[in-house]
Order: C-alpha cells, then sequence, then structure tokens
C-alpha cells in the first residue's frame, strides 16, 4: 500500500491506461509494471524489449525504486532523459546472461548408439554435430538466483537446463518436449530428468507450467507437453518410480488445464467442453512492451485490454503470432495483429493434445496398478472425442478446424495443426486418418521443396508462410507415420526427407541450426514477426535427431545435387496457389 503512495504520482500520469481490476503480469514492480518499465521500454534504449527485463538488479528493488524517483524528481514535468535512463541503468542494472554458470551436461558422451543407425555418411557425421551442440545450449543457473530472487527476472530452478539458444537466455516449456526427446536419443537421461524435474517444481510452484523461465511469464502457459515428456522419460527408461512421483504435479497441471482454460459449446443441441488459450492478463507484454503499446493505440481502453489479453494468450498458443488467431467477422478485425483474439478460437492441436495427454494419464494410471482413476482419463478422453467430432470434425474436407467461438463457424484456412488429431490418435474412425491424407494432399501444403508452411497466408507473421517449424513438422510426420496405408508411410518419409535436406543445407551455409526455416531456397532460415531468427536452436536438433533416428537408414543429404536441379519439379511458385 505504502508503495502505491510513494509512486502514486509518477503512476497515475504514466500509467492513466492502466485501470486493470486483473493482476499484473507479475508482481515485480520493475519488470513486469511500473515507471522503470515504462520509461525503459518507451525510450528504446535496446534493439529488444526483451533486454531490459532478462538485466540483474544491483541493488533491493526498494531502493532502485526511490532511486529512481529521486532522478524523475529532476526532470518534473517529463520523462527522464535517454542519457539519464543509461547512466541509471549503468549504476543499478547489469546486462542479461549472468544469472547462468558454464555447464556442460556431465551425461553427454560421444558416441550415442542411435548415430550408428544412420546409413548417410555425410548425414551421420551432421547428427555427430548436433549431438555435440547440447554442450553448447546446456546452462545452470547461479545459486545467487535462489537466494536473493528479488534481483532476476529469471525463475530459479534447480537442475540444469538445455535453453533454445540466441535471444531465449531461460528454459521454454513446450520447445522442451522436442529437446527432451533429442537428449533421450543422445542417452542424455539425467540433463532430460532434470528438465522434467524444473517442470514438475514449476507446477508445484504455480500451479502450471508457466510459459518460460522467467517472472513476466509466470501467469500465462504454453501447450501442455510435461505429461508427454514424461512419458517420452518413462519410454526410454521404465522408471515406475519416477512416474510415480511424477503423476500428482501431472494431474495438477491437467486440472489448471481443464478449471482455467475450458469453455463449453453447444453444437446441434450437445454441450460439449473444450479448451483454448486464455490469459486474464491485461497489460502489456513486459518483454514486448513498445510493440503492445504501439499495436494498441487509438483503441479504446477496453479493446486494448482485450487485445493485451489475446497476445497473450496468442504467446501461451506458442503461435506467437499468426493469421490463425485474426478472427474474420468481428467488427474490430481488420485481418491484421490487431485483430487477435486468440481466446476466442478453440484449436484443434490444443485438443488433440489434451485427448493424448488425458489417453497418457489413463495409461499411467494403470502402470500404477490404479485402475479407478485410469478409467476417470479414459472417460475424460472419450468426452473429448466427442466433442471434437462434434465441433472440429468436418467430414466434407476430411480434416479437423479451429471452432471460432465469435462466428460459431470452423476456419476452414490450411494449418498443420489441421492434422493434430492423426498424431495423437484421437479419431473414431480409421478412414478419418486416412480422409485427412487425402485433404491434406488437396491442401496446396505439400508443394514445397523446404518443408509444410505454417499457413498459406503471408501475413508477415512468423506463424505463417513461408515460414516452417520443426515441431510443426515433427508433429505431422510422426502422425502419418502411424497410419496404416503405404500411401501416407510414404508421405511421412517424403516429409521427412524434405526436412531433413532443409536442414542439412542451411547446416551446410551457415553452420547453424536455426529456430524456423523458409518452405523456399533450400536451407534458407525463417524470418518474419517480432524479432530476427534466432541460432540454437533446441527444437529444431530435436527435431532432427528424431528423424535422423526414425529413418536413417533410408534419409539422404542429396549432396550431389545440392547445385543440380534434384529440387526444381517441387518448386512451384507459390502465387499460384496463394489466394
Ligand atoms: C533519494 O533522495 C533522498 C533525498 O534527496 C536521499 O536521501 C536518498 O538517499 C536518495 N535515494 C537514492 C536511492 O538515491
Ligand atoms: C510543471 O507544470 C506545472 C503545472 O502544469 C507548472 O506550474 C510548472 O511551472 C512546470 N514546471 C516546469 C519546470 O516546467
Ligand atoms: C484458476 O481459476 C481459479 C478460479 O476459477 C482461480 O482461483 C485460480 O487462481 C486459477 N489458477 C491459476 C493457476 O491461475
Ligand atoms: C446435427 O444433428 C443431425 C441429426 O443427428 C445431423 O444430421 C446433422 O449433421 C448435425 N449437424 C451438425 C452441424 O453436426
Amino acid at each position: 500500500m505504502h508503495k502505491l503512495m510513494i509512486f502514486g504520482f509518477l503512476l497515475v500520469p504514466l500509467l492513466a491506461f492502466v485501470k486493470s481490476a486483473l493482476p499484473p503480469p507479475c508482481d515485480s514492480e520493475i519488470y513486469c509494471t511500473g515507471p522503470i518499465l515504462h520509461q525503459v521500454q518507451k525510450a528504446k534504449l535496446f534493439d529488444d524489449d526483451k533486454y531490459f527485463v532478462d538485466m540483474k538488479l544491483r541493488a533491493a528493488p526498494d531502493e532502485v525504486l526511490l532511486a529512481f524517483r529521486n532522478l524523475s524528481n529532476e526532470y518534473p514535468n517529463t520523462t527522464v532523459p535517454a542519457a539519464a535512463l543509461q547512466e541509471f541503468l549503468s549504476v543499478y542494472f547489469v546486462k542479461p546472461g549472468t544469472e547462468f554458470e558454464s555447464w556442460t551436461p556431465p551425461d553427454w558422451h560421444d558416441k550415442p548408439k542411435f548415430l550408428d543407425g544412420i546409413t548417410d555418411q555425410e548425414l551421420r557425421d551432421w547428427a555427430q554435430k548436433i549431438h555435440n551442440l547440447w554442450k553448447s545450449l546446456g546452462r545452470k543457473i547461479h545459486a545467487d538466483v535462489k537466494d536473493h530472487p528479488e534481483l532476476y527476472s529469471q525463475i530459479y530452478s534447480p537442475h540444469p537446463v538445455v535453453v533454445p539458444g540466441g535471444r531465449f537466455r531461460e528454459l521454454y516449456y513446450w520447445d522442451s518436449y522436442w529437446v527432451i526427446n533429442g537428449l533421450l536419443l543422445s542417452e542424455m537421461t539425467d540433463t532430460a530428468h532434470g528438465m522434467i524435474q524444473n517442470f514438475l517444481s514449476l507446477v508445484n510452484r504455480y500451479g502450471f507450467v508457466p510459459n518460460g523461465g522467467r517472472i513476466y511469464y509466470e501467469r500465462r502457459s504454453q501447450p501442455p507437453f510435461l505429461t508427454l515428456m514424461v512419458e517420452s522419460y518413462y519410454k526410454a527408461t521404465e522408471d515406475k518410480e519416477f512416474l510415480r512421483l511424477a503423476l500428482p504435479a501431472l494431474e495438477q497441471e491437467y486440472q489448471f488445464w481443464m478449471q482455467n482454460r475450458s469453455v463449453t459449446v453447444t453444437v446441434n443441441g450437445t454441450v460439449h467442453v473444450l479448451n483454448r488459450y486464455h490469459v486474464q492478463v491485461d497489460l502489456p507484454r513486459p518483454e514486448a512492451y513498445t510493440d503492445d503499446l504501439e499495436l494498441a493505440e487509438g483503441l479504446t481502453d477496453d479493446h486494448k485490454k482485450q487485445l493485451w489479453m489475446d497476445l497473450k494468450a496468442g504467446a501461451e498458443s506458442g503461435w506467437d503470432f499468426t493469421s490463425r488467431w485474426y478472427v474474420v467477422g468481428d467488427i474490430h478485425n481488420d485481418g491484421t495483429l490487431r485483430g487477435t483474439r486468440t481466446s476466442k478460437i478453440l484449436p484443434a492441436d490444443l485438443n488433440a493434445l489434451l485427448c493424448l495427454s488425458e489417453k497418457t494419464l489413463a495409461s499411467f494410471h494403470r502402470i500404477m496398478g490404479q485402475g479407478d482413476s485410469a478409467a476417470l482419463y479414459d472417460r475424460a478422453a472419450a468426452r473429448r472425442l466427442q466433442a471434437i467430432e462434434a465441433v472440429l470434425w468436418d467430414a466434407e474436407r476430411g480434416a479437423w478446424f479451429d471452432y471460432n467461438l465469435v462466428t460459431h463457424s470452423k476456419n476452414f484456412e490450411f494449418y498443420p495443426s489441421n492434422l493434430a488429431p492423426v498424431w495423437a490418435q484421437c479419431y473414431s474412425q480409421p478412414e478419418m486418418g486416412e480422409k485427412a491424407v487425402q485433404y491434406l494432399k488437396g491442401s496446396g501444403a505439400l508443394r514445397f521443396p523446404n518443408g509444410v508452411p505454417t499457413s498459406l497466408r503471408d501475413s508477415g507473421q512468423q506463424w505463417d508462410y513461408p515460414n516452417a517449424w520443426p515441431p510443426l513438422q515433427h508433429m505431422l510426420i510422426d502422425g502419418l507415420s502411424k497410419l496404416p496405408s503405404e500411401d501416407a508411410k510414404q508421405l511421412a518419409f517424403d516429409l521427412a526427407q524434405r526436412w531433413i535436406r532443409t536442414n542439412w543445407l542451411a547446416y551446410m551455409k551457415y553452420d547453424a541450426m536455426f529456430e524456423k526455416y523458409d518452405v523456399h531456397g533450400d536451407g534458407k532460415p525463417g524470418g518474419g514477426g517480432e524479432y530476427e531468427v534466432q541460432l540454437g536452436f533446441g527444437w529444431t536438433n530435436g527435431v532432427a535427431l528424431q528423424l535422423l533416428d526414425q529413418y536413417g537408414a533410408t534419409l539422404t543429404s542429396g549432396s550431389r545435387a545440392v547445385s543440380s536441379c534434384l529440387l526444381l519439379p517441387l518448386a512451384i511458385s507459390p502465387t499460384l496457389m496463394l489466394q
């Protein structure tokens, strides 16, 4: 309370737009709200708004706030000039990245067995290099973060982590599923175990897994892959004791999604429960503060708040950002990022993932000999299957589509997520899977030589055409490979071959793995969105290793064809098929 009085004179003029009844992104008056955040971000001292909120404090938060008040008093009717802000930051903050100790995973070793299964010599050498990258992506958080959490935005996690890379200087939730799968192939079971332990302790602390390991992410999540992480670990180790210890947190996370991220929808007189992304925090994202302020300029206060909530829900979806979340037909939609209404959409992939999680939780309980609990999750999966088929499945088109709660209709645009129930094996009739293959073939999304694009709409956002993302390739390929028909299995292999060739060509050119790729250009990294394309890169490495493991006997680098025309027959001009 007294803080509000001390800073009231500053808060009122500067943050007059922030009359929020909801909680802020986090409780820190430095990292998530308040005059320092506002003035530093608005002064655009750094290229990326994430830079400031990743800085460490040199003094206690109250002292820093007081010092800023003193500084502000020197500029009575205006904001603090950029030079004085810089000076202030140099006195009270440390540049980002200092909260890590260098850490080489002790369970890393030179020759994991999966490498032997890769026939193509060039691909095997490359797989070895990807395996080596785990050493440079390992991070251990300094004990000072545990002892003085108030000086950091980094959330302390007890076990070392493998970070995505680049600007992502902390653990991320859904990225880690593919990282962990890669680590398990690399026989780094202890590192994988530690990463899962970190997520379990986050559930114990927050009731769910935050988007990432920073306090400014602590009121939103990401696609809930924790149950599947535990499943991957269990498959690799058959460690029942770990399963027993993990299960309560997995169930708690599931409860969070059902209590805080579900809605009822009535179709054809039947009421169904399905899930959505939904974040009830209506202030700008601290790590993208000026982007959010500028995007909302000119809107009424209510529409600003709505937009900021839906941008955070977009971040929670992992697809930040995409035309997939633009709600068409709503009066405020102008077909741009400002039309983002993520919370009004029931996504096919989120619901497929939760269906798979329900089936997996049932199987965990069966392994533990807990038949009654298993039956509970079986029933939840059965209910969800009905809901998915009533609300999302489209028999005419042969795929599953996001349902729009504003227009009460499906969105028939192409996204790889339209096949997520194939991956989750969450459909009742075998022919649905094969229909979905026909849908994919007719979608126009298979015409690109370097992967399946995220959509067919070139919006300038990074989760849209022409970008192709590793997790989406993996879910698609994995789903197709599990279908019974040779046709589907062949398609799965063809897509794996294209993706591996894309990753490999880019590696040859840039000596790097990227977070995303362009579906044109034979090894061109992706672009667009809020920040520059990042190197590293956790999930890219994980997906590449999984595909090299699954198809190692038959994949080729295609190196002899790099400068020839091998790829040309596939490279139909995109303008032919973009509406
Ligand atoms: C702020 O100003 C007051 C009064 O001028 C001074 O006593 C105090 O030390 C200053 N605090 C900081 C943190 O600079
Ligand atoms: C600041 O504004 C107040 C009221 O608007 C005015 O009286 C005062 O002179 C201004 N001070 C400066 C330094 O401009
Ligand atoms: C979930 O929603 C309930 C109210 O429905 C609320 O009390 C609880 O704090 C929410 N949980 C989280 C983790 O946000
Ligand atoms: C509604 O139910 C009827 C009768 O069961 C069925 O023929 C129809 O296809 C259903 N409509 C939708 C949109 O599911």
